[in-house]
């Protein structure tokens, strides 16, 4: 049986991931060092999916720690998703964030290359393609400036990566573009599970939509876009968990090097339909104001599928009705979000 090393596995789309694997017959190794979530989705996992992981509490950037995970199983490709996320505070503390997001990556490229093992799937985002209102974005649109830290530590890592693999003629890397992944699993026991106050849409629209945040400020209503407010690509995160099932049978058949997938729907959905969406799930009104333009956002940002669909085999089966219903699901079973 095949096994991978899912960094990061502990998180958001890790977790939902380690289910896709686990349903295609992968054998799964988690590594994370439970900086953004709890234990607690270990538990979770193991009731959905009725086998208890090996986890390992690492940093990815602690060498000696990681070459431990290296070391005790027989890795054959690596999921990275560790890595910090939110790009408000990557602008107060970028610092951390470049040593975080970039020496783990490092240091996962390293091991593999010390362990011989050559499957590398990388959790990269559309932030990569800038500020450019050329959509839809296909893999072959031009990097863009980023705007923030965080943004460019996924555009900095995709360069390392892909530099690994020209040096490195037995590695194969697969950089994923994500859109907007949104929405949970269909048990409801896990989901997106963000510290403090949501700064991305839909948790803010799930906690007003169950009564722990007042009301939704929508940044913007001026946009030239059909009803004034952005447009987004939202992925349901399950969708998003089979394109890396899709990914490691790939880079298994690919003579390529290095590959490049955007991951989303190829739909945009504005702030307003999103707003409407939520309602139709949880069946009440979502309270929200229309507010300034927040700084740093685009207009209309959603992706071209179609070299996933052709190449990789993959395209999303969920529309933006079950990704809302699904987040409603999992902000009623877990109000307060999973205990420590
Ligand atoms: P998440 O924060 O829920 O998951 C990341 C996990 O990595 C967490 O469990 C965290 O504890 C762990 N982690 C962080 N740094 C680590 C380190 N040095 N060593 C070990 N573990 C570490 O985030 P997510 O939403 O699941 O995102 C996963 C990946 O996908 C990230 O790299 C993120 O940047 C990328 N991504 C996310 C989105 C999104 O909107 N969620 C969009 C594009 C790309
Ligand atoms: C955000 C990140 C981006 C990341 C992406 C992936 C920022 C600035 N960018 O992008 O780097 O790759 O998530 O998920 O955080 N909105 C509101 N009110 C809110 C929150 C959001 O109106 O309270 C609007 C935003 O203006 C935007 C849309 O909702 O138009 C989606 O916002 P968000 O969920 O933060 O995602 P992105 O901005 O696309």
């Amino acid at each position: 049986m095949s096994t991978v090393l899912v960094t990061g596995g502990n998180g958001y789309i890790g977790s939902h991931t380690v289910i896709a694997l686990h349903e295609s017959g992968y054998e799964v190794v988690i590594a994370d060092n439970l900086s953004n979530s709890k234990l607690e989705v270990q538990r979770r996992l193991e009731k959905i999916t009725g086998k208890s992981f090996k986890f390992y509490n690492v940093d990815c950037c602690d060498k000696e720690a990681l070459r431990q995970v290296f070391e005790e199983n027989k890795i054959d490709s690596v999921i990275h998703f560790a890595g910090l996320k939110a790009v408000g505070e990557s602008v107060r503390i970028p610092l951390d964030y470049y040593r975080n997001n970039i020496m783990s990556a490092i240091t996962v490229a390293e091991l593999m290359k010390e362990y011989g093992v050559g499957k590398l799937v990388f959790s990269s985002s559309a932030t990569v393609y800038g500020m450019s209102e050329d959509v839809p974005f296909t893999e072959e649109s031009p990097l863009g400036v980023c705007t923030n830290p965080y943004g460019w530590t996924k555009w900095m890592i995709e360069q390392i990566l892909r530099d690994f693999a020209s040096a490195n003629p037995e590695i194969k890397v697969c950089l994923l573009r994500y859109f907007n992944p949104v929405g949970a699993h269909e048990s409801g026991l896990i989901g997106e599970d963000p510290r403090g106050i949501p700064n991305n849409l839909f948790p803010y629209i799930s906690k007003v939509a169950g009564g722990t945040l007042e009301c939704l400020t929508v940044f913007g209503d001026d946009y030239n876009t059909p009803d004034g407010t952005c447009l987004r690509d939202y992925i349901h995160v399950c969708d998003l968990a089979d394109g890396h099932v899709k990914a490691i049978e790939y880079l298994a058949k690919t003579e390529e090097n290095v590959c490049v997938f955007n991951l989303g729907t190829g739909k945009g959905t504005s702030v307003k339909e999103a707003i409407a969406a939520f309602e139709k799930a949880c069946g009440h009104e979502i309270k929200h104001v229309f507010g300034a333009r927040r700084p740093g956002d685009i207009p209309v940002c959603y992706a071209s599928t179609e070299k996933a669909e052709r190449e990789l085999g993959f395209k999303a089966r969920f529309g933006i009705d079950e990704m809302c219903s699904s987040c409603w699901k999992w902000q009623t079973m877990n109000p307060d979000g999973l205990a420590d």
